[in-house]
């Protein structure tokens, strides 16, 4: 029976164990975590989400906090958060910093790349996103993925760029039409993707799909997808994504023609994730009918997350002078919209709830919203459990060579103590 270490994925001149780890914002899939897969032969990511508050917590800078005292004078103000707009030069440093730092310790074989969402339209979607992508270029990134967002503009951003044509681009879409529409909409630059991440509808974090996403599977996307480039004579690595959960499971998809697999949920439950502890812990325990998709991410996404996270049914007042990364060009974002919506019909006193969205970008800075892939409910067979009910942290080589290696519907756990 063949397992994953018996393919390799080529990537221009690189030969690549073929497990990529998706970017899990905001910083799920730490530097560490991608620094740890590079080493070990295969791709990891960064995420370039809220960045400033990354770096603020990790090189002890002081973004955000400068960004609220600059724009205090707005916080009341519900109905128009336009003012509050990004500095470039501002991005642009921290960005340099997130991915610069990464890049500098990276060792080993493998490939960095940066997740990058076109939905954080941080109030100025078209110049924050090609500061985004400029500088993670700029800062020595491997590989840029495009993701949440059908990016038709976004290879025009770059195109002047002296990496554009050196550094990977990769897109993810989870279907034949936004795969279509982007190859369409980006053909002036002269350029293709270097490889297409399909996601199907058990992935974690924002959904390529609407309420009836159950209708959809990843197999299916995937030959439709396929089949299309071949009769185009496009020959593109394919990497499924989505509820691949075991090493077996991976392999069927490298057997079928999948250039690598990318997966995220097992490495949920690693120690280099940055998740914090307690919430490792939620994620063993989760049982299936915990773990619901829902429609309270202010990008109008649909969202899989743990039902019992703090992020649901919570009213924290809209942070958008400190944060503002969901805003849309014109100073809107729909948690506060929302949370107006409920103040304004309160008596005075009165405390606000909000069930139909979440401050998403708040939630995600505090690692309240627990958004995670279907198979979460699944992870306590990945590791051991103790007598107090705690399971064991895993590493993420463990879990990358379980992949690699194991075969069937096998799962390696961890050596006890
Ligand atoms: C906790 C978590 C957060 C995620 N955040 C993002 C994200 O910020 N951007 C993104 O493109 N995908 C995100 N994803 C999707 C993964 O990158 C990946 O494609 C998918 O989850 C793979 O499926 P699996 O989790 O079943 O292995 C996230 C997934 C998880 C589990």
């Amino acid at each position: 029976m063949k397992c994953v270490d018996d393919y390799r994925l080529r990537l221009g001149s690189h030969e690549l164990v073929p497990i990529v780890v998706g970017g899990m914002g905001v910083d799920i899939s730490t530097s560490a975590l991608a620094l740890e897969i590079a080493r070990l032969g295969g791709i990891g990511h960064i995420s370039d989400a809220m960045v400033h508050t990354v770096t603020d917590r990790r090189y002890r800078t002081h973004y955000v906090k400068d960004r609220l005292k600059k724009y205090k004078f707005n916080v009341d103000n519900l109905h128009d958060k336009s003012a509050a707009q990004f500095d470039l030069g501002l991005l642009a440093e921290a960005t340099h910093l997130h991915v610069g730092k990464t890049m500098e310790a990276k060792r080993g074989p493998g490939l960095v790349f940066v997740n990058c969402m076109e939905k954080l339209t941080m109030n100025n979607p078209r110049e924050t996103l090609r500061v985004r992508l400029c500088t993670a270029m700029d800062a020595g990134i491997d590989g840029i993925t495009l993701a949440a967002g059908l990016h038709l503009g976004s290879f025009a951003l770059i195109q002047d760029h002296p990496r554009f044509r050196d550094v990977k681009l990769g897109i993810i879409v989870s279907s034949l039409r936004a795969l279509q529409l982007f190859l369409k909409k980006n053909a002036r630059s002269g350029r293709l993707p270097d490889y297409i991440v399909v996601e199907g509808p058990l992935a974690g974090g924002h959904l390529g799909f609407a309420a009836d996403w159950a209708k959809y599977d990843l197999v299916t996307i995937l030959a439709e997808i396929r089949d299309w480039l071949r009769a185009e004579h496009l020959d593109i690595p394919l990497i499924p994504a989505g509820g691949i959960f075991t090493g077996g499971n991976a392999a069927g998809f490298l057997e079928q023609g999948a250039a690598a697999v990318q997966v995220a949920t097992r490495f949920t439950v690693t120690r280099e994730c940055g998740l914090p502890d307690e919430v490792k812990q939620a994620y063993f325990r989760a049982t299936e009918d915990q773990i619901e998709v829902n429609n309270i991410s202010p990008t109008g996404y649909p969202m899989r997350m743990l039902k019992s996270c703090p992020a649901v049914g919570s009213a924290v007042r809209p942070n958008c002078e400190a944060f503002g990364y969901l805003l849309d060009g014109s100073g809107h974002c729909q948690y506060a919209e929302a949370w107006e919506r409920e103040r304004s019909g309160l008596a005075e006193g009165q405390k606000v709830k909000v069930w139909d969205k979440t401050c998403l970008c708040t939630h995600m800075r505090n690692f309240d919203c627990w958004t995670c892939g279907h198979y979460t409910w699944r992870l306590k067979e990945t590791s051991l459990q103790d007598a107090d009910g705690n399971y064991h942290l895993l590493s993420a080589e463990h879990v990358f060579h379980d992949y690699q290696y194991s075969t069937g519907g096998k799962i390696e756990l961890p050596v006890a103590g």
